[in-house]
């Protein structure tokens, strides 16, 4: 087992199990069903594969629900915040009935999955109005690795702003790595991070310039759509957590009271041994799959969230603006709790797995390119986020690669803020940071670049021909303009 102290990981997305509320069930039902209370309370919003076919319907809709006992006004899938879980197995075929009843165009985005960018699939160039009702069709490939994926609307301008209303949600492909057997013994759990900006009523805030130019951010942290939920484990068990951050822009630095974590996957699959380690990070986009042994003391440990200093934007007005970057700095100094942990009866202890999953070596590549991230202030439009000195540019081919080629990127952050670089469509491994090698392999889709930092990644480009997209996590860093356009050619 490696063991990498103090290690910081970094990840996004998320949604969990439980689910939703009575109301929200009521309403995505309206009167056309009239199941049980018993049945609604609780509801699993979970809808898995069957005979190889995932259908699902789903519909964007503005609507109350409940986080905790608090009373929101959300964005939602189905009614639910989170929404719900989709599962799926590699080679099954996914039927998704999309309704849009927001009052903006909006899409989906399958954040990690390896499916087509193009037509009915992970085509995040499609504008599907209010109103609208789009089929989302595809296969997940045969040799698809198990991984905690999510998905979340992606129109660019308004991704930052659907995601922070709530849009966000599971979807899982099983596989390889649920088969280990210390795995599947152990108990699984989702927690879907996600914060949000309310008012006294919940209804969502307006933001302001300067909490759009820093990322928005919000007090209230949920996990599966709660305030600080209890998760019980059998004593002497094991605890798979699958984490996701779904923020649009908030970083998590957990740590779980007394426990350490044994990392056993990332954003696209299992590694290849358990990593030990204190702390977790995961920025915007980034999920991790983490083991933990319930070995200690019975009791009640609480799930952390500890300061992350992200950067700010001081350099906006200069040192001046209240401090430096003390202004636009998110994150304040006190741990907040996330959720907690309670020890049930004991089992038979379980043990860690020692073997993973294979975790090929990619071979070299002679084609190297260099994405510089940065900000700078256009006319007419105040700040704005730039990759290699430019804006996104809907209409503008930034980056063509051929397709079954292997590529390094080369991302430099030379600004003063932190930036989650996310590419779709495939994973790749993280080769090193600053020239120092990155310790372990592992798929990627979503990598931190720390301000000042410059990190080589590697690339396959397989299967899929097409147009899509890379951009920062930052999804208001994203809607002002720190994207780019990616062609996979033929
Ligand atoms: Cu999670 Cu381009 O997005
Ligand atoms: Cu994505
Ligand atoms: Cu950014």
């Amino acid at each position: 087992m490696k063991k990498i102290n103090r290690r910081q990981f970094i990840a996004l997305t998320g949604t969990a199990a439980g689910g939703a509320f009575l109301v929200n069930w009521l309403w995505e039902r309206g009167e056309s069903s009239q199941t049980s209370l018993q049945a609604a309370i609780n509801l699993p919003s979970l809808h898995k594969s069957t005979n190889g076919l995932l259908q699902v319907d789903l519909e964007a809709s503005y609507r109350p629900v409940k986080l905790g006992d608090k009373q929101a006004y959300l964005l939602t899938y189905n009614g639910q915040v989170p929404a719900p879980r989709l599962e799926a197995k590699a080679g099954d075929r996914v039927r998704i009935r999309f309704t849009n009843n927001l009052s903006q165009p909006t899409n989906l985005h399958y954040h990690g999955l390896h499916i087509p960018v193009t037509g009915n699939a992970d085509n995040v160039f499609l504008n599907i109005q209010p109103k609208e009702t789009f089929k989302y069709e595809f296969t997940i490939p045969q040799n698809h690795r198990a991984s905690t994926l999510w998905y979340h609307p992606h129109v660019h301008g308004l991704v930052a702003e659907q995601l922070f209303g709530g849009l966000a949600g599971l979807f899982v492909v099983r596989g390889d790595l649920d088969d280990i057997p210390e795995i599947k013994a152990a108990k699984e759990e989702f927690l879907l991070l996600q914060d949000f900006a309310l008012d006294g009523e919940g209804n969502m805030m307006s933001e302001t310039h300067m909490s759009i130019m820093a990322g928005r951010q919000g007090d209230l942290i949920t996990v599966n759509g709660k305030p600080n939920p209890t998760f019980s484990i059998p004593r002497n068990g094991l605890l798979r957590w699958r984490i996701v951050n779904a923020s649009p822009s908030r970083f998590y630095r957990l740590s779980l009271e007394n426990h350490r974590f044994y990392l056993i996957a990332t954003d696209g699959g299992g590694l290849a041994e358990p990593i030990e380690l204190n702390e977790l990070l995961l920025a915007p986009g980034e999920r991790i799959e983490v083991l933990i042994k319930a070995d200690k003391e019975p009791g009640r440990y609480r799930l952390l969230n500890l300061p992350y200093d992200r950067g700010g934007m001081g350099m906006m007005g200069g040192r001046g603006m209240m401090g430096g970057r003390g202004m636009m700095s998110v994150d304040n100094d006190a741990p907040t709790i996330l959720a907690t942990v309670n020890y049930d009866s004991p089992v038979k202890p379980i043990p860690l797995p020692k073997k993973l999953l294979s975790v090929p070596v990619l071979p070299k590549s002679k084609q190297v390119r260099r994405f510089e991230l940065n900000h700078g202030m256009a006319p007419g439009q105040g700040m704005v986020f730039l990759i290699n000195g430019k804006p996104y540019d809907p209409n503008h081919m930034d980056t063509q690669v051929k397709l079954n080629t292997i590529e390094d990127w080369e991302i430099v952050n030379t600004g003063v803020m932190d930036h989650p670089f996310h590419i779709h469509a495939n994973q790749f491994q993280v080769v090193s940071r600053d020239g120092k090698p990155e310790p372990y392999r592992a798929w990627k889709d979503t990598v931190l670049v720390q301000q000042g930092e410059t990190v080589r990644i590697r690339i396959p480009f397989r299967d899929f021909a097409g147009k899509t997209v890379y951009h920062c996590h930052i999804l208001d860093h994203e809607d002002l303009g720190m994207m780019g356009n990616l062609e996979i050619q033929k």
